[in-house]
């Protein structure tokens, strides 16, 4: 993969120092990240997808965040539940699942 099609980062609350602390880390953004990373392997999305843990959006009440680019979409308050539906709508048929935007 030399450049993906799609950039999935999520807030893992990653702070300078490297220690997790925060809202997204204490919501379950491991979990998040983790369930990204299955269903992009279930589905063979792994040379168009790649997935990112990032540091503090600053919108930590939202938490935990998912930012997608290119089109620069972030979700809200995603849960683990969430993952399922945001590959299938949003990385393999190119809708944005409106309810989870911020
Ligand atoms: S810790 Fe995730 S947005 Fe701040």
């Amino acid at each position: 993969m030399v450049q993906p099609k799609y950039h999935v980062f999520v807030c893992a609350s990653c702070r300078i120092n490297g220690t997790q602390k925060g809202f997204c880390h204490s919501k379950g953004a491991v979990n998040i990240i983790g369930r990204f990373m299955e269903e992009i392997e279930d589905r063979d999305l792994s040379s168009e997808v790649m997935v990112t843990n990032t540091g503090c959006f600053g919108i930590c009440d939202k938490g935990p965040v998912v930012v997608i680019y290119p089109e620069a979409t972030w979700y809200g308050n995603v849960t683990e539940k969430d993952v399922e539906r945001i590959v299938e709508e949003h990385l393999e048929n190119g809708n944005k699942v409106e309810d989870l935007l911020i």
